[in-house]
């Protein structure tokens, strides 16, 4: 049941401020003060973290690299599974290994558990579909409730898994003692906000689908972002051409100049996500080399980000204001919207794209 939408996309992308909220009630449970975590799991002796999927669970992976470095000053290690299980990379004494998967039965991701589970490694999983091969074989689940996802471009298993890695890295800085009081209370509400400011970001839906009724005119689209917007940036690019067919891009905002920047001219748009935050002024001065080779760039940020730096821009679009911390996961909500209604425009088929499946479960 599409629920009166035209896609189970649409549905999906529309149901995050209650998958998002379903999830963290099971990490924030009332009268229990901090991030509740399954039994078995203790960050106290961890001293470093790998953390494997594929596609956008991927994408999720890298996110939570910032904030476990950022937040508990945990090295974190990200790969996409098939290279992870040929490497046969080493795990040292004190490694975690997460794996995050929507299906819980990705051919490539089950076999990189089964190699790090053979070395006696702690094994988590960050799994929607609880009685999966990955959630039987982990030594601790820590499941999404995004409920049953049907469109194959992942987007509320997405920002769930997003929600609960932002959580596993609260409870990290916890362990660790690495957050002083007051940032550990600032961050903690920043996690509660996820949900509300998700909410907010979905009321962008009308003018995001007047930008991508232009967008779909596009053969190529550039995404930029820095620090925890950059995976943003891949999983924008990711979300474009699995349901648009256009070619898409995203590249951490920084390294435009390094071999990029030669693809600028106004028939590429480039989308910056730029959320106020400490990088801001250099994700701007990278998006003003942009424009001043003739690109056009649709600029997505909040109010004090736009009212800084719309000037010149092709479009933008105003996100809330929200704790830089956990940005990305609203900063997921126009990216997927800008996916959905280009591929609308486009035609194509949105739910069930060419040549994808929704689990892959061949190597
Ligand atoms: O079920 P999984 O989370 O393990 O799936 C991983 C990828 O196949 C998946 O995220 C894929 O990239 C999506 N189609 C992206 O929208």
């Amino acid at each position: 049941d599409k629920g009166g939408h035209k896609y189970f996309m649409a549905k999906e992308i529309g149901e995050q401020p209650l998958a998002i909220g379903d999830t963290l009630a099971e990490y924030l449970r009332e009268g229990t003060p901090g991030v509740t975590l399954p039994e078995g799991l203790d960050f106290s002796a961890v001293s470093r973290i790998t953390m494997v999927a594929c596609g956008t669970a991927y994408y999720a992976c890298l996110t939570a690299k910032y904030w476990f470095e950022q937040l508990a000053r945990l090295p974190v290690e990200v790969d996409i599974a098939s290279e992870f299980r040929y490497r046969e990379p080493p795990m040292p004494e004190g490694s975690l290994a997460v794996f995050v998967s929507q299906s819980g039965e990705t051919a490539d991701t089950l076999a990189a558990l089964r190699h790090v589970a053979g070395q006696g490694v702690k094994v988590a999983s960050v799994v929607n579909v609880p009685e999966s091969s990955i959630a039987r074989e982990s030594d601790v689940v820590l499941p999404t409730r995004a409920g049953v996802e049907i469109g194959v471009a992942s987007t509320k298993a997405f920002t769930c898994q997003l929600t609960v890695l932002a959580a596993m890295a609260v409870r990290a800085a916890a362990d660790r003692g690495t957050l002083t009081e007051d940032r550990m209370a600032q961050v903690m509400a920043a996690l509660r906000a996820v949900p509300g400011a998700v909410n907010q970001a979905l009321s962008l839906a009308s003018d995001i689908a007047g930008i991508a009724a232009e967008l779909a005119e596009a053969q190529d689209v550039l995404f930029l972002g820095r620090g925890a917007l950059f995976p943003m940036a891949l999983e924008g690019a990711l979300k474009l051409k699995e349901i648009s067919y256009i070619h898409a891009e995203g590249y951490a905002s920084g390294e435009l100049k390094h071999g990029p920047i030669a693809l600028i001219d106004p028939n590429v748009p480039v989308v910056v996500l730029a959320p106020m935050d400490r990088l801001f002024d250099k994700t701007v001065s990278n998006m003003q080399e942009v424009m001043a080779r003739g690109g056009k760039v649709l600029l997505v940020s909040d109010g004090p980000g736009l009212e800084r730096a719309s000037d010149g821009v092709w479009k933008w679009l105003r996100m809330p204001q929200v704790d830089p911390v956990f940005a990305p996961i609203a900063y997921a909500v126009p990216v997927q919207l800008l996916a959905y209604h280009t591929a609308v425009a486009k035609g194509t088929d949105v739910d069930q794209p060419r040549n994808l499946a929704k689990s892959v479960t061949v190597e």
